[in-house]
This record gives C-alpha cells, structure tokens and sequence, in this order.
C-alpha cells in the first residue's frame, strides 16, 4: 500500500514535524519549549506560524470552546473533532491530544483504544493525561504500544472537585515530595514530558532538575522547561477573570466584539454591503435577463 507524501499514515511524522526526541534536546540545551492550546484548524495554523513547538488540544476545550463549567464532560468524540481540525492547520508543532475524563480511568485497554482513536482518526501526534498512580500502568501500557504520552501534575482539573477547586497544589513538604515522586515514576513509566500546573515554582524548579524529560509548566514558575497557556486566556478571549499565572498578549475578546458591533450596525444602516462586496453581470446579460422575466410574465397572464 502506498501512502501520499501529504497524508503521512496514522503515527509517522509529517514532513517538517518536530522530531519528539528534539523536545529532550531543547532541555539540555536550556533552550524553553513553547506549548500553546489550540482547538481548531486556523488556531493550529497560527501557533504553527508563531514558532510553538507543541500544540496541546487540551480538554480546557470543554470550558474555552463548548461552555461548561469544567474539563469533565468533554468527551472522545468532541476532542477527535478538535483534534483533527488542529492538525489539519498545523504542520511543524507537535500535537497532543488531551485525554478527556473517563477515557482512560478504567483500564489499561479503555485507554489504549481511547489513544489509538486520537492516532488514526485524529492525526495526533501523542497524547496527554493527568495523575500518577494507578494511572501508571496507562503510561507504561500506551508507550508499550507505541504513543507518546505526556503526564500532568498539581493541579489536575479533571479532579477538580477532588482537589476542593481550582487551587494551587504542592504547597506543602508532603504534597511537593508526592508530587516529585510521582514526577520520577512518571518518567520511568515511559512519558517524553510532563505538565506542571500550579505548583509553587521551587518544587517545579526541583522537579525539572531531577527529571531528564521535559516539564512544561502552567503557574509552576521559570524554573520548567517549557511553559502553556490557554489559548483563550492568552488572546484575552476568556469571560471572566483569568487565573494568576495567566498573561494576557492581547484583549481579542474586545477587537472581536466592536468589530462585530460595527458590522450589526452596518446591516442595519445599509451600509453594508456596498458595491465592491457584490458581483457583477454585463448590461447585455442583465437586459436579456429582464427580458426572459417580461416574457413568462406575460405568458403567465395568458394562461390564466
Ligand atoms: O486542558 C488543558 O488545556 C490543559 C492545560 C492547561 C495544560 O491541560
């Protein structure tokens, strides 16, 4: 069977993809890894044309782009949509697919066939998901069969209720060494790299130091290897305030909403559209046009 050069088959890199080996790389050569979300075909083009590394089609997509109150009801079938349409825009980042919850809680298979999914009817290029623990054996069963995985730890917003909100974890000894322990297993479980979201920046800093794979952190601090942000939050796209961590590049949401006023003003004021948004017919045409019109007109009034 022969595969197009433009359609690369599920799990070979396309041309010009980011090699994942080159992310553990850009650590040792000290050099920040830039990870941005995206959910859609044009914000994968953009963050591809901004330089990002890795694009994360991140389950935040169950707040940002669907209007829920949390990541849990995001399903498969939602983020292999979204996961298709980022890569249909993105060439050279890498794309990691968020495991929604309950993908990949109740077993070792569930989450094998869950990844699988991303791989062939997605195009993703690996997949991420949060905990430690039992989830273990996930990470050692996903990289046994051949997809890259990414941890995350610290705030893990699929347990958020769990975690009694959206709060700052690891701020104490025991947490930090829980987390730091599971950091290390995480690695030795097989993950190329790992998410940090708001940890206080020394344990992040340690924990970056101890590991070899990259860590990517989300309110954890400079001390990571890369950084993420939403993208929603960053283009300033969010309703609401934003957490701390968050730096806002822009205020589209604003840009968005007085252009949009503009144009509902415009249509009912008749100020659009104007000639130059129409197109045009030559003068022969439209007069036999108006001719043809006359001529069933009148052959209407006949028959009646
Ligand atoms: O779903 C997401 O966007 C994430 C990032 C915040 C890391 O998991």
């Amino acid at each position: 069977m022969s595969t197009r050069p433009h359609e690369p088959a599920p799990g070979t890199p396309a041309p010009g993809k980011l090699a994942l080996t080159e992310l553990a790389e850009l650590k040792a050569r000290r050099q920040p890894i830039a990870m941005v979300t995206a959910y859609d075909a044009p914000s994968g083009r953009l963050a591809d044309a901004a330089g990002a590394d890795i694009i994360l089609v991140g389950d935040s997509a169950a707040m940002t782009v669907l209007g829920h109150d949390s990541t849990v009801p995001a399903t498969m079938d939602e983020m292999i949509v979204l996961t298709r349409a980022v890569n249909r825009g993105a060439r050279r980042p890498l794309v990691v697919a968020d495991m929604p919850f309950g993908s990949f809680q109740v077993s070792d298979e569930e989450a094998m066939h869950n990844a699988i999914r991303f791989l062939k009817e997605a195009g993703a290029d690996a997949v991420k998901l949060e905990g430690a623990g039992p989830m273990l054996s996930r990470v050692q069963a996903l990289v046994g069969g051949g997809i890259p995985v990414m941890g995350h730890l610290g705030l893990t917003p699929q347990s958020v209720t769990l975690l009694g909100g959206y709060k700052p974890q690891g701020r104490t000894a025991a947490q930090a060494t829980r987390f730091y322990d599971a950091a290390l297993a995480l690695e030795q479980a097989g993950c190329f790299s790992l998410v940090l979201e708001a940890v206080p920046p020394p344990v992040a800093a340690r924990i970056s130091q101890a590991l070899r794979i990259p860590t990517i952190g989300i309110g954890a601090g400079a001390g990571c290897d890369g950084q993420v942000l939403v993208w929603h939050d960053l283009l300033g796209l969010t309703s609401g305030p934003v957490p701390r961590f968050v730096k806002q590049y822009a205020n589209l949401g604003s840009t968005i909403l007085g252009a949009l006023k503009s144009y509902v003003a415009d249509v009912r004021s008749g100020a659009f559209p104007e000639p130059q948004h129409t197109y045009t017919m030559s003068a022969e045409e439209l007069e036999l046009f108006e001719a043809e019109l006359a001529a069933g007109a009148s052959r209407r009034q006949r028959r009646e």
